[in-house]
């Protein structure tokens, strides 16, 4: 009994991959096995479908690490998710160092472009002078050498009398400028792209499948279930083709009965599109990261200009710990009220309007303090 039922679940097995490879056919969702479930359509296609059933340029593979693209001459990147509604797709490296990637990121010869972008020089400065003010790139960085990254040109101005700039260039981040640090912790991030072509915006909003008009055609269309899907009757019912190691269709044929495959893979599917929908129609909501101090609370922290004698108040030393510069008379220094440490003005300033600690001790102003040298200014 127990082996004509496995007999019986094998068979339905095999009918649904056949139905899955007839499905892959008519180019219908696939994913890779491996990694985060994301739905590949068109415009992409995934190794091993036909060939238009995706847009040049916009091929995958699956490999053990997850979805792999490939941008010309910038070398593989993996794919954390894609977004239809949007045009956008979010990349990271596998080798978890973006900054380096970026570093020699060309995207002129892909049909992809930065959702937003913005200069960052990056700097090579001495370890020991460095230390970990600073978001330091570590896998860039070495005993001798840090790397870090900046889009303040005073912050770089401020840094180049004891750092090397190894480039400046424009670079796709993920948050438009006015959101963005600019600092080397937000390279690390994915790689936001978009693509403006082929533009099937319209045709996923309206719930379609974008395409190639049949097999020679150059021709994109948009078409809906009632024409496409051929043993389905809604969007939400096409086939999932699972391409390299199947390991979701084993399980879920395995011991299963078909019903039940679908009772419990379906809703799983439904769940990513939903997610995807909703972070697609919710407005784009930059996150603002910025921990900083507000412009009057950094102005209410004492100033002084300093005199002949260089003489400073504190635990100070005779060099500003951010420029690395010694501090020379008649330049103004700013002082943190809690623990008395000194910087150039300008250097702390920046400092402060990104990060509300001291670069130094990390000790941040009291609440109570700011309002008292408020009151005492
Ligand atoms: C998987 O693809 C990524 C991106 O192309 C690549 O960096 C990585 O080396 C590949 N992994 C393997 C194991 O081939
Ligand atoms: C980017 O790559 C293209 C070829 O794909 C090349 O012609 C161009 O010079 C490269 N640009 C840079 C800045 O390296
Ligand atoms: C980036 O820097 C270059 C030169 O360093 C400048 O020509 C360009 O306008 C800058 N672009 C932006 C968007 O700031
Ligand atoms: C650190 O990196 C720099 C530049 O990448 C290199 O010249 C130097 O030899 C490296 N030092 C060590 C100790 O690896």
């Amino acid at each position: 009994m127990f082996f004509q039922t496995m007999g019986f679940l094998e068979v339905l097995f095999l009918v649904k991959l056949l139905h899955f490879m007839n499905a892959a056919a008519d180019c219908t969702i696939a994913v890779c096995s491996i990694g985060e479930v994301i739905p590949v359509k068109f415009p992409f296609r995934l190794e091993g479908t036909p060939r238009n059933c995706g847009y040049p340029g916009f091929d995958l593979s699956c490999n053990i690490s997850g979805m792999s693209l490939v941008i010309p001459p910038s070398g593989g990147f993996l794919v954390r998710d894609i977004d239809y509604l949007t045009q956008q797709i979010r990349l990271y490296d596998s080798d978890n160092c973006l900054p380096k990637r970026l570093l020699q990121l060309n995207l002129s010869g892909s049909p992809f472009s930065a959702v937003f972008h913005q200069n960052y020089t990056f700097l090579s400065c001495p370890t020991q002078l460095v230390m970990s003010r600073f978001a330091i790139i570590d896998c860039l960085s070495n005993s001798t050498i840090s790397v870090l990254a900046t889009s303040s040109a005073s912050l770089v101005k401020a840094l180049s009398a004891s750092c090397d700039v190894i480039r400046t260039l424009l670079i796709p981040v993920s948050r438009p400028d006015q959101y963005s640090e600019g600092f080397s912790s937000e390279l690390s991030e994915d790689l936001l792209l978009t693509w403006l072509s082929p533009d099937c915006h319209q045709c996923e909003t309206q719930g379609g499948m974008c395409g190639f008009n049949g097999i020679a055609s150059q021709e994109i269309i948009c078409s809906y279930d009632s024409q496409r899907g051929k043993s389905s009757s809604g969007r939400q019912d096409l086939g999932v083709i699972v391409l390299s190691i199947g390991i979701p269709v084993l399980v879920c044929a395995s011991g299963i009965a078909m019903s039940a495959y679908f009772m419990i893979c379906h809703p799983r599917r439904d769940e990513v599109y939903n997610t995807r929908r909703s972070t697609a129609t919710a407005p784009p909501q930059p996150i603002i990261l910025v921990m900083g101090l507000d412009e009057s609370t950094i102005e209410s922290f004492d100033k002084l200009v300093l005199g002949e004698s260089k003489r400073l108040p504190g635990p100070n030393g005779s060099t500003c710990a951010i420029c690395l510069s010694e501090y020379n008379s008649k330049e103004t220094l700013r002082i943190i009220p809690e623990c008395k440490h000194c910087f150039h003005a300008d250097c702390v300033d920046e400092w402060l309007r990104m990060n509300g600690t001291c670069p130094v001790c990390r000790k941040s102003p009291s609440p109570a303090h700011v309002t008292s040298s408020n009151i005492s200014h």
